[in-house]
C-alpha cells in the first residue's frame, strides 16, 4: 500500500512516519515524499532511507491551480492510497483537495478550531492559554478546517519560551501522526458525510 508525504521543511513528521513503517506500526509503504522547497531537509532524510523524492517548485507554474495540477499528476504516478501533509506550507487549492478527498490528512499545531493558520504557538502564549496541542484532521477545501480525527494536549507552563512550547506539542505530534495514518492504512478510519468515521473494533 502507498503512501505519499508531502514536505516543506525539517521533515520529523516526516520522520516518525518512515520509523512507523520501518517497524511495521503502519501498513505500508511510503512511495515518494515531495517537497515544494528545494531545501527542505526531510528529503535529506527520506534520501536518507531510500525514499524517491519529488521537488515541485511554485516559480514555474503560473497560478495555484496550474501548480497543483502538476503537482497531483506527479503523486498519481505513485497510486497513492493516502496522501499526509506533514509541515507542507502551501495552501492546496479546492481542485487537489477534491480530486483526494477523503485520502488527504493534515497534521495542525493547535488545538483546532482554535488557532487555524500560522503563528499558533505565540498565540497560544501570548493568550495565556493552559493548554495547547496539535490537531490531525482531514483535509478540506476550508484552510485546517476538515474533520478532526484525533487530537493531543500538552500544559502550557508559565516560563515557556515559544521554542519549547513547539518542542512539547512536536512531542505528541510524532506520536499521534503514526498512530493515525496506521488507522488509516489499516481500514479503520475514513471520512464518510464529511466526519471522521472510525471503525473501533
Ligand atoms: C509541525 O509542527 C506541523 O504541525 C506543522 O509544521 C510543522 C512541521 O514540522 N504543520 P516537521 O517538518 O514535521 O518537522
Amino acid at each position: 500500500k502507498s503512501i505519499v508525504v508531502l514536505i516543506s521543511g525539517s521533515g520529523s513528521n516526516l520522520q516518525a512516519i518512515i520509523d512507523a513503517c520501518d517497524s511495521e506500526q503502519i501498513d505500508g509503504t511510503i512511495s515518494a515524499v515531495f517537497s515544494n522547497v528545494p531545501e527542505a531537509y526531510g528529503l535529506v532524510r527520506a534520501q536518507q532511507s531510500g525514499i524517491i523524492t519529488e521537488v515541485v517548485e511554485p516559480k514555474y507554474f503560473s497560478s495555484r491551480t496550474d501548480y497543483d495540477l502538476a503537482l497531483a499528476d506527479t503523486i498519481d504516478r505513485y497510486k497513492p492510497d493516502l496522501i499526509v501533509l506533514a509541515g507542507y506550507m502551501r495552501i492546496l487549492s479546492p481542485v487537489f483537495v477534491n480530486r483526494y478527498a477523503g485520502k488527504l490528512l493534515n497534521i495542525h499545531p493547535s488545538l483546532l478550531p482554535k488557532y487555524p493558520g500560522l503563528h499558533t504557538h505565540s498565540q497560544a502564549l501570548s493568550n495565556g492559554d493552559k493548554q495547547h496541542g496539535a490537531t490531525i484532521h482531514f483535509v478540506t477545501e476550508e484552510l485546517d478546517g476538515g474533520p478532526i480525527i484525533l487530537q493531543a494536549a500538552v500544559p502550557v507552563l508559565p516560563q515557556d519560551s515559544e521554542a519549547g512550547l513547539i518542542k512539547r506539542v512536536q512531542v505528541e505530534e510524532h506520536r499521534i501522526y503514526p498512530l493515525v495514518v496506521s488507522w488509516f492504512m489499516d481500514g479503520r478510519l475514513a471520512m464518510r458525510d464529511g466526519k471522521a468515521w472510525m471503525d473501533n473494533q
